[in-house]
Order: C-alpha cells, then sequence, then structure tokens
C-alpha cells in the first residue's frame, strides 16, 4: 500500500489570505494561481500494519501531517498507520508555496496508497483541508480556486509566462502563512479589498483569456502590493518584504521604463516572483546578472498539477 506523488508548488497572482471557515480552510475570496514547474515536493506514502504509529520524517508542522493522514483513513474506512516521506527541490517555508506542494502530493499519494481513487475536485478539497493554496497545486496549468475547490482554468501549454524567482533568502520565515492571516479582519483596509476583489478577479481573467500580458501584469502588481499593505496593517502587523525585495522591485520599475515588459508579485515571504513572457526570459536574465548578493534564482515554467510517480522515495 506505498504510493509516490509530485506536485508544484504555485504562484497566486489573486492571493488567498484570510479564512472565513478556519477550520474548512474556506477562503474570503477566489484566487488565481499557476503552478512551477522548477518547484517540486515529491511524497511516498506507505500504509501497513508494521507501524505502530504515523511516522513522519518531515521539517514541516508533524501534527498537521498525521491530521491530514486521519482524514484519508476516515475517508477510506481503513486504521493503518503510515510511513511518510517528502523531498522538496526548493526552499521550504520561504514565501515560496511549499506546504501548497507538499499537502497536494501528500493527498494524492495518500489517497492512492489506501486505496481511494479519487476524482481531482476531491482530491482538491482534500488538499485545501491540509493548507489552502494546496487545493490550487492538484489542477494543470492556470488555475482558479473557488469554493471548496480549485479547477483548471487553462493547460500548462496556454501561455509562455514565466515566474523568474530571486531568492534574497531562503531562511524559514518566523510567520507562517496561517498565523499570519488569522489577523486578517484588523487591518482596516481588507473590507476596502474584499470589495474590490470581485472586479479584479474578472479583470484578471479577462487579461488571462486574452494574453494581454501589460494589463496582467498590472493587476498582478496592485494585487501583491494591496496584500503586503493589508499585512502591515493588522494588528499585530506582518512584514515579508526586506530591503533586497525593495530593491528588486525599484529594479523592475526601472527595467519596464527601458522596455522590458516585466513585473512583479511576492507571496508571504521576501522573495520576489518576476513574471515575464518566454519570448522576453533571455532579456531579462542578462539585467539579473547584474543583481549582487542574491542566494539563487528559480526559472518556472507553467506546469501541470499534482501526478503519481514510480520513484518511491523508500
Ligand atoms: C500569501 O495556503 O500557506 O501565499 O491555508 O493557512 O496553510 P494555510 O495558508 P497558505 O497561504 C498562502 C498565502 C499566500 C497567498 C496565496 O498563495 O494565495
Amino acid at each position: 500500500m506505498k504510493a509516490t506523488a509530485v506536485a508544484p508548488a504555485n504562484i497566486a497572482f489573486i492571493k488567498y489570505w484570510g479564512k472565513k471557515d478556519a477550520e474548512q480552510r474556506l477562503a474570503y475570496n477566489d484566487s488565481i494561481s499557476m503552478n512551477l514547474s522548477a518547484c517540486l515536493t515529491t511524497v511516498t506514502v506507505d500504509f501497513s500494519e508494521k507501524y505502530r504509529q504515523d511516522e513522519v520524517d518531515l521539517k514541516l508542522a508533524e501534527s498537521r501531517v498525521v491530521e491530514h493522514l486521519e482524514r484519508i483513513r476516515r475517508r477510506a474506512k481503513k486504521r493503518l498507520f503510515a510511513r511518510v516521506a517528502s523531498r522538496t527541490n526548493f526552499p521550504i517555508a520561504a514565501g515560496i508555496a511549499s506546504s501548497a506542494s507538499f499537502f497536494a502530493a501528500l493527498s494524492l499519494a495518500a489517497s492512492q496508497a489506501i486505496g481511494l481513487n479519487l476524482p481531482e475536485k476531491t482530491l482538491s478539497e482534500i488538499a485545501r483541508l491540509g493548507s489552502g493554496s494546496a487545493c490550487r497545486s492538484i489542477p494543470d496549468g492556470f488555475v482558479k480556486w473557488q469554493g471548496t475547490a480549485a479547477r483548471s482554468l487553462y493547460k500548462e501549454d496556454y501561455w509562455d509566462l514565466r515566474d523568474i524567482v530571486i531568492i534574497v533568502s531562503s531562511k524559514i520565515k518566523k510567520d507562517g502563512s496561517s498565523s499570519g492571516m488569522a489577523g486578517v479582519l484588523t487591518s482596516p483596509l481588507f473590507p476596502a479589498r474584499l470589495k474590490n476583489l470581485p472586479s479584479r478577479l474578472a479583470r484578471l481573467e479577462k487579461a488571462l483569456q486574452q494574453k494581454n500580458f501589460p494589463s496582467f501584469g498590472e493587476i498582478i502588481e496592485a494585487e501583491a502590493l494591496e496584500l503586503h499593505q493589508v499585512m502591515m496593517t493588522q494588528k499585530p502587523p506582518f512584514f515579508y518584504l526586506q530591503p533586497k525585495t525593495w530593491e528588486i522591485i525599484n529594479r523592475v520599475f526601472e527595467w519596464r521604463h527601458l522596455g522590458l515588459p516585466v513585473y512583479f508579485t511576492i507571496d508571504a515571504g521576501p522573495n520576489p516572483h518576476l513574471i515575464i513572457e518566454g519570448k522576453n526570459s533571455v532579456r531579462l536574465q542578462q539585467q539579473l546578472k547584474s543583481l549582487k548578493d542574491i542566494e539563487g534564482i528559480i526559472d518556472n515554467q507553467p506546469a501541470k498539477g499534482a501526478r503519481l510517480s514510480e520513484k518511491h522515495l523508500f
């Protein structure tokens, strides 16, 4: 009863920040994201009578993983413990949704291992209970999370966008998204954000549909800046951006001024994601050579969602 799954992290263009139902991990608003080809988590799950308890060899909160296994056991009506191993090929907990790729891969691997053959929507719903943004790492390509589950708007080959992540710090952040967003209602900006989001979502979906990159880029930047204004005006406030993050934001404005169409977005961490069309990415790579004191660069294309793999980790 062993299965392995690989799932990508995703970058949100319209962000999830705030739960209207914390236990069910239901978001106040819909969100839209793209799966990242170079940020992958592999999870192997083995259910067996030989385990006396769940064995989880992870840096991530173990109790959250055991709770998730419990959900899957309940659904399968089986009382077997599991061994879980995972491998992530990018910095975890640094604002690149490692909990998203982890819980998406865990949901697929564990449900398969225990003998459940679930449709995509159900898998997305289960992944959401582990970490909200994980529901968006189940379907392929460009994804919308609406209500209880996420679905694919367009496959990964629809638009050759790149997400170049600049790792300014790979240190584990001290404030995770769950605790950060718990105080969202204390920001006086949040009601205005919620009111304006349906129109922003509609404009982003239109820009996606028309592959209108300048319009797309303006919307995702406004969205990222608004997210961080909400975070900073919560009580207590949350600061994820570092001086280096601001430096890169300013460089993005400069590059654009010089005629290179590149935009940024940022999640709950200091690492900016530079969004550019594939046809211009070589020009951006040239410019990135001048960046000093960064820890690394991850070059992503749109990717498929969670999938099974034959290569078990143990
Ligand atoms: C800023 O999905 O990590 O990346 O549901 O509490 O696990 P939990 O939160 P999580 O939050 C992601 C927040 C974000 C925006 C986004 O990905 O939409």
